[in-house]
Order: structure tokens, then C-alpha cells, then sequence
């Protein structure tokens, strides 16, 4: 018999509120309680304003719960990128004057990944992306949903995406996880 497997993100409790902006206080998310088991192809949609993006920032590091707790393969996730987690932007992201090679080797490189390393994954990526074609050229040379498809930490990846970029994943590996927010 197999051993459960514990999941990779579990949420407790998480709740987000935003204070102080024009628009007053907003509870923009939960409480909310998840468990996300590790190769997972896991979607959030919903209305605009739901708190999907939200949700999304808590998971990968990029925002602090107003309560309760994010982990991430074990870890508290607290105020930085988890190791191991790459995050595809809502809006574009990508560096201008780098080629799309260079775009999704950027934070390997930043991390001091071995070059042989980083050609494995950025080619990998450039595949799952169906970007393989367009590896040497520049962000402005792309339309917008391959932009979007652009991430920089080539592992697991989080990401918000319209829908359009998000049927371009539809083949994940089963390494791959993704969670993904996509719009109607
Ligand atoms: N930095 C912020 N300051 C104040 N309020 C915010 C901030 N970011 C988000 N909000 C509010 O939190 C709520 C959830 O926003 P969020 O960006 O998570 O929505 P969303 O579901 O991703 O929407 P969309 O589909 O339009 O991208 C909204 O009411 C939004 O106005
Ligand atoms: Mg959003």
C-alpha cells in the first residue's frame, strides 16, 4: 500500500483585507482552507475582483495573509518566493531587451543554476509554452498572450492568465504544476 502524499500548498484560515485604499476596506479573500496535492493542474475562476490574483500572491510569496497560514512543500511561505515556484504575471512581465530564452533563464541565472541546467529547463519550458519557435525572439516580436506565457523561474509555476494564454498549457507534464486563474 501507498503512503499518502502530503499536499504541496496548503492554505489554513488565509485571509486577505486590504485597508486603507480609495475604495475603503476589502475583504478580497476567505477564510479560506486548501490543500493542493503535487502535480496537480489546479484552476481558479471566477468573477473579476474575486480575490483570484489575490490568492495567487499569497501562494507564490508576493503578499502577506491578513490571517491564517500559507505552506508550500512544508515551508511557511513568508514574504519571498518559495524555492522551486515560478510566477506568470496577470499583466506582462517580461524584460524588453532580453530574447524569450533569456527572459525564462533570467532567475535560474539569478539563482546560479549550472548552464547546463538552465538549458535543460528554459528548453523544456519553451516547449510546454509552445514557444519553441520564438526562443531568440524579442518580447515585442510576440503577441500578447505569448508575452504572458513568458515566466521567469522555469519550474513549478503559478500563474494568472486569461483564458487564451491558459489553453496554450493544457499539456502539462506531470512534474509540472500549475495553478492557474483564468477569465472568462
Ligand atoms: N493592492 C490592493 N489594494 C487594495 N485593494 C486591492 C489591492 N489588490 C486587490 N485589491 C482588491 O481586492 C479584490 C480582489 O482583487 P484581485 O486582484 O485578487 O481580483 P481578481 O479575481 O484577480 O480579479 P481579475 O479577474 O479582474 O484579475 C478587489 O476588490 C480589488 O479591488
Ligand atoms: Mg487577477
Amino acid at each position: 500500500m501507498t503512503e499518502p502524499r502530503s499536499p504541496q500548498v496548503v492554505l489554513r484560515n488565509v485571509t486577505r483585507i486590504y485597508e486603507g485604499g480609495a475604495a475603503g476596506r476589502v475583504h478580497a479573500l476567505g477564510p479560506l482552507d486548501l490543500d493542493i496535492p503535487k502535480g496537480e493542474f489546479f484552476s481558479v475562476v471566477g468573477p473579476s475582483g474575486c480575490g483570484k490574483s489575490t490568492l495567487l500572491d499569497l501562494i507564490a510569496g508576493l503578499a502577506e495573509t491578513s490571517d491564517g497560514t500559507v505552506s508550500f512543500e512544508g515551508k511557511a511561505v513568508v514574504g519571498k518566493v518559495p524555492e522551486g515556484v515560478g510566477v506568470v504575471f496577470q499583466e506582462d512581465s517580461t524584460l524588453a531587451w532580453l530574447t524569450v530564452w533569456d527572459n525564462i533563464a533570467f532567475g535560474l541565472r539569478r539563482r546560479g543554476a549550472l548552464p547546463g541546467d538552465i538549458k535543460r529547463r528554459v528548453d523544456d519550458v519553451l516547449r510546454l509554452m509552445g514557444l519553441g519557435d520564438f526562443a531568440r525572439a524579442y518580447p515585442a516580436q510576440l503577441s500578447g498572450g505569448m508575452r504572458q506565457r513568458v515566466c521567469h523561474r522555469p519550474d513549478s509555476r503559478f500563474g494568472a492568465t486569461p483564458h487564451s494564454a491558459g489553453r496554450a498549457l493544457r499539456r502539462p507534464r506531470p512534474t509540472t504544476r500549475l495553478l492557474m486563474e483564468t477569465r472568462s
